[in-house]
Formats: structure tokens, sequence, C-alpha cells
């Protein structure tokens, strides 16, 4: 019989709710020691370090190779660290963006729709079969969800700092491709409350 937990994976732009919606979730199961919140990149004392360097605005920004090997390699670590040890002993997993996150923001934001087959090939490597069962993007229009970003008013990381065409690109990405992994499309543009009431109810219906 196969043990493995359930792997669901929240997915959005910025400004999308995630961080939210993930944080009413850990207080709503606050004790079930058999569920492990984690998030990309990061997760990891390693991962941690990589985010920082990627999320940290640069006067020169570092290059679309190296940007995207370090998202995978800081995956790979949270992989082997984290998520697979937690599948493995049934437990399920929680996380704040994976994979689809590259396919998003550097194939489609960076403008790097000809790697993607790389990035395939480098994910079936690196991240092997550890495949979210449920994927759920919170989709925001990109007007709205940097407007909340800015109203935070605790500072812009180098992605939010992006322009809105680079955003919109990122949407378009998550909207073509959630479907190859047959996930879940919530409308992140509505009222917190509203797309609360749809996060709690799909992840309850998940978890059993
Ligand atoms: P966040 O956790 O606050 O959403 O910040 C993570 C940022 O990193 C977000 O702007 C999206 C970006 N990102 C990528 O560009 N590629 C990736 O593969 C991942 C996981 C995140």
């Amino acid at each position: 019989m196969d043990k493995r937990g359930k792997f669901i994976v929240f997915e959005g732009g910025e400004g999308s709710g995630k961080d939210t919606h993930i944080d009413r979730l850990k207080k709503k199961y606050a004790g079930r020691e058999d569920i492990v919140f984690t998030r990309e990149p990061g997760g990891t004392p390693q991962g941690e370090q990589i985010r920082s360097l990627l999320l940290t605005p640069r006067e020169r920004k570092i290059s679309v190779p190296r940007e995207l090997v370090l998202f995978v390699a800081a995956r790979a670590i949270l992989l082997e660290e984290v998520i697979l040890p937690a599948l493995a002993a049934g437990k399920t997993v929680i996380s704040n963006r994976f994979g689809l996150s590259t396919i998003a923001y550097q194939i489609y934001g960076r403008q790097c729709n000809e790697h993607l087959p790389m990035l395939q090939k480098l994910s079936a490597f690196a991240v092997g079969d550890a495949i979210p069962s449920d994927y759920i993007l919170l989709d925001v229009t990109p007007e709205v969800g940097l407007a909340r970003v800015r109203s935070r008013g605790d500072g812009l990381t180098s992605f939010d700092a992006e322009n809105l065409a680079f955003h919109n690109r990122v949407r378009e990405g998550y909207l073509k491709h959630i479907s190859d992994y047959n996930g879940l499309v919530i409308d992140a543009d509505r009222p917190l409350e509203e797309v609360w009431a749809t996060v709690e109810a799909e992840v309850a219906n998940i978890i059993g």
C-alpha cells in the first residue's frame, strides 16, 4: 500500500494572498503533527540563504540561467530534507510555491520559452517524481496584486519590483500550465474572506 501523504502546493503571483491563507491554515491545523508547512525558496537553512540571495534587490541583476538553477537547487534541498521524508512518513505537506513558480517566473516572466524543455529535464533530474498531488493557483490580476504588495509598505523584493508586463507574463504562464497538473484555479481578486472560504473548504476536502 502506498502510504505517501498528500502534497499540496499553493501558487500565485505577487499579492495573491498565499502567505495570508497559509498562515490561516497553519492556525487552523495547529497541533496536527501529520501536516508539515514549508515554503519555496527556503524551508531549510541553506534554502533560506538561497532565498535571500535571489530576493534581495541588487544593482546588477543575476543572469537568468543562474537564477533558474538556484531555484531548482533550493527545491532539491527542500525535497531531500523536508518534503520527501514527510511524505514517506505519510504526512501531508503544504508548500508555499513549487515547480510551477519556475515555469511562470523564469520561463514566462523572463521570456525564456525556448528553455522550457531544459527546465523540464533539469526538474526530472533534481526533483524526480515528487509531483504535487494538488496544485492550487490563487489567480490574481497583477494590478490588484501589486497594489496589495505596495499597500503592505514592507518593501519590495527583486521580483515585486519587476514591471507590470513581467507580472502579466507570469500570470499567463501560470494559467497555461496549471492544467498540466490538473490544478485548481481560485479567483484571488475577490475579497480576502471570500477567497479564504474557498481555500479552507478545498484544503479540508483534500485532507479529508
Ligand atoms: P514569495 O515567497 O514572497 O512569493 O517570494 C518568492 C519569490 O521568488 C516570488 O517573487 C517568486 C519568486 N520565485 C521564482 O521566481 N521562481 C521560483 O521557482 C520560485 C519558487 C519563486
